[in-house]
């Protein structure tokens, strides 16, 4: 079927837009009054040593999300790796390994050679992806969709937080085989997961904040991603979204690294954008955040009421999102990380939806 735009300027906006529907309709594939309805993996995750993900872009910050919700959630040894390293390292593929494979498209050249690779090695050999028709999925013996509908964009935005869905409901059924989650844990996360998609609509309220601070970006030559904990992947994806769409330098660093170099590049020239609801790890970051301000850094904090609260009056801007519960905030700073490059890349009038030199699906080397 022909996909339009719906009336939005750009794909991406409406695939940002439309992710409160798409998170609904795929929690009601997957999320059922009696808990976790996912397709039986076929992996008893209490038999499995080690789970071992690959992918590559988006997708691979997918990964490096859930690696933390495995480890903390089921504990479960992970390994995450890009497949154009992975590929080409030989890791050794140990029995009792599962191998995950994440692609929107099911189609990228890296990762299908990345699957081949562990074919007769690992235990069993799944994926996670949006075009079931695809190689990726035809290798593998099982591929679970992530329903997001057909995503054409090139920067991949709702794929990402459904891929993060699915990767969050596997990392919950591993930690109940695993033994490591009672049924009254488990209802609390699900229960927020069915309210995931009224927590995004309220947060995309946010929009034009997140434009008045892009209108900003635009002007910077570099930009600062920072996060902790679930947060750092996310503050990864948000600088990969910018330098995508915008065209601008930005990178992502742990905040706990920022003092083992980045904070040699802070002046008053390079915003610092600060992923920190007010999670377990909060304290830490703010800590980071003040290292910045004390050397003229302009920092955006993206946080929730309570967190703009602690963090003081020297923030240079601040976006308010919803409160979550911890492990599903990074379903919910999928959008800051996606809004401010999207708005900042209309504001420099760079083409959004076909960024130069980026394809949407990499199908050769
Ligand atoms: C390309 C796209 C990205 C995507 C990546 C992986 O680089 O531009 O948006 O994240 O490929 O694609 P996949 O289809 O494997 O998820």
């Amino acid at each position: 079927a022909r996909v339009d735009k719906d009336g939005y300027k750009h794909f991406m906006a409406k695939e940002i837009a439309e992710q409160p529907s798409v998170l609904a309709n795929a929690l009601s594939a997957y999320v059922t009054e009696h808990g976790i309805a996912l397709p039986d993996p076929g992996i008893d995750f209490s038999k499995i040593d080690r789970l071992t993900m690959v992918a590559c872009g988006t997708a691979f910050y997918a990964c490096f999300t859930a690696k933390y919700w495995f480890e903390q959630l089921a504990g479960m040894p992970v390994e995450v790796d890009v497949a154009s390293e992975f590929r080409y390292r030989e890791p050794p593929i140990t029995k009792g390994t599962a191998a995950l494979f994440v692609s929107q498209s099911g189609e990228t050249a890296d990762t299908l050679a990345a699957l081949r690779y562990c074919q007769g090695k690992a235990d069993k050999i799944f994926s996670v992806v949006n075009v079931s028709e695809s190689s990726i999925a035809r290798e593998s013996d099982l591929a679970l969709p992530i329903h997001a509908g057909a995503e054409i964009g090139v920067a991949s935005t709702k794929a990402f937080t459904c891929q993060l869905n699915v990767l969050l409901l596997l990392a919950l059924k591993a930690a109940v085989e695993r033994g490591r989650m009672t049924q009254d844990r488990l209802e609390d996360i699900l229960e927020g997961l069915r309210a995931m998609p009224g927590t995004f609509n309220a947060a995309l309220d946010r929009d034009a904040d997140f434009s008045s601070i892009s209108s900003r970006l635009a002007e910077s030559r570099d930009v600062l991603f920072l996060g902790r904990g679930l947060m750092y992947p996310l503050a990864l994806e948000g600088a990969l979204k910018l330098k995508e769409i915008s065209y601008i330098h930005a990178e992502a660093y742990a905040s706990g690294e920022l003092k083992h170099g980045p904070i040699a590049l802070i002046d008053q020239h390079m915003p610092v954008v600060v992923f920190a609801p007010k999670d377990s790890l909060f304290e830490k970051t703010v800590s980071n955040m003040q290292e910045v301000m004390a050397r003229g850094g302009k920092v955006v904090l993206i946080t929730d009421a309570a967190g703009a609260e602690a963090a003081g009056e020297d923030v240079w801007r601040t976006v308010v999102l919803p409160a979550v519960p911890e492990v599903l905030s990074p379903l919910l700073y999928a959008l800051p990380a996606q809004l401010l490059a999207y708005h900042t890349a209309v504001a420099k009038g760079t083409d959004v939806d076909q960024p130069r030199n980026l394809a949407k699906s990499v199908t050769v080397e």
